[in-house]
């Protein structure tokens, strides 16, 4: 599939007003993004788990209008936010292309986390995954094509996409692969789909304790964390390894063998991190806090043979992942243990879930 199959052809000027409501999950990566091409094209394949818990809902409502340009407020948690104008105008002018009407239509954008916006949890995952998906149903209420199911969820991870790589993730559950390889079968670099092979059946309800170690404003942006990766001098062995890592995960995920998931999931983790250790201008995220949490993971599980590991996004928080079937002792482990580490003792327990949900 090409990106000319996402161009909307023909609709109707329609001029109806209407509101369509969307509720979309974040996601963790266990083989991570870092590092993309021109288009929001990613340089390596990645793999996430859908989680359940953290999540974006978003109304979006629209009337018709006559004027030229792009024309939106955005609210979050019902407080009119200019700040955060520029990032969805970016976003339209990328996506206009493919959703002609646009332009045609006043937006008033809700939109509301389910995590403490200031938690240092990405929100633009879910948040762009959410207004991707309200803008497909309008573009469904106003085309005179008939879309089916899984053309609705393409178009949408692949508007999702072009506003925030990961976003594309976040559509559908529970394991999501962005990134064309050559072991799984229908990979694209233009959108996510639903992991294809076998998954053991541990890893269905698998569970992600977010333990939120720093709640500040991010240290760097993804946009700049991104662009680092060009010109950086273990970049092309790093794409290679993240997708060799890929396709160490399949059998994994089969066979539900978990010290080599776990291995895997932290080797990805702190790869990511060592890459930005070594970019210029370099960047240390993780706080003290944070290797304090892995040091005390891995010394319990060394003590218990528990199977639990760590996962960390592009900042200081920890993501503690574990099997459902061991949830009350790690949890325990987590409470007496961890928790201590975390910013005023704040943590969320979230699973793996299933993807984003139309509410209205
Ligand atoms: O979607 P972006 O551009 O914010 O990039 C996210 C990158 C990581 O969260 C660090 C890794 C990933 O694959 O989600």
């Amino acid at each position: 599939m090409t990106e000319v199959q996402f161009i909307l052809k023909s609709y109707s000027k329609t001029k109806e007003s209407g509101q369509v409501t969307w509720e979309s999950p974040s996601n963790i990566a266990l083989v991570k993004y870092w590092g993309k091409k021109k288009g929001q094209i990613p340089e390596n394949t990645s793999i996430s788990f859908t989680l359940s818990n953290c999540k974006t809902i978003t109304t979006v409502s629209f009337e018709p209008k006559s004027t030229n340009g792009f024309e939106f407020e955005v609210y979050l948690d019902g407080e009119k936010k200019e700040d955060f104008k520029p990032k969805i105008e970016t976003f339209f002018k990328r996506i206009e292309g493919y959703v002609p009407f646009l332009k045609d239509f006043k937006f008033k954008i809700e939109t509301k986390n389910t995590f403490p916006h200031s938690s240092g949890i990405a929100s633009s995952a879910s948040g762009m995954s959410a207004l991707a998906l309200c803008l497909m149903s309008i573009e469904q209420l106003v085309s005179q094509v008939e879309m089916t199911d899984s053309y609705f969820n393409q178009k949408a991870s692949f508007l999702a996409r072009l506003g925030s790589g990961s976003a594309c993730r976040s559509i559908e559950g529970n394991l999501v692969v962005w990134g064309n390889h050559h072991a799984i079968p229908k990979s694209s670099d233009l959108f996510g789909i639903k992991y294809p092979l076998e998954v053991h059946k541990v890893f269905h309800n698998y569970q992600d304790t977010i333990l939120l170690v720093d709640q500040g404003q991010k240290q760097v942006s993804s946009t700049i964390g991104h662009n680092l990766m060009h010109g950086h001098p273990f970049a092309q062995d790093r794409f290679k390894q993240a997708n060799a890592n890929i396709e160490k995960l399949i059998p994994v995920l089969s066979s539900g063998d978990l010290e080599t998931f776990i291995e895997l999931m932290e080797s990805e983790a702190l790869s990511l991190h060592a890459m930005m250790m070594t970019s210029l201008p370099y960047f240390i995220l993780m706080k003290p806090h944070t290797l304090a949490i892995i040091n005390k993971i891995w010394a319990f599980r060394k003590q218990t043979g528990l199977p639990v590991g760590f996962t960390l996004d592009a900042g200081a928080n920890v993501h503690v992942l574990y099997p459902e079937k061991e949830k009350n002792k790690i949890l325990e482990f987590i409470q007496n243990e961890l928790v201590a580490f975390c910013e005023n003792e704040q943590y969320i327990c979230d699973q793996i879930g299933f993807g984003a949900n139309q509410i209205q």
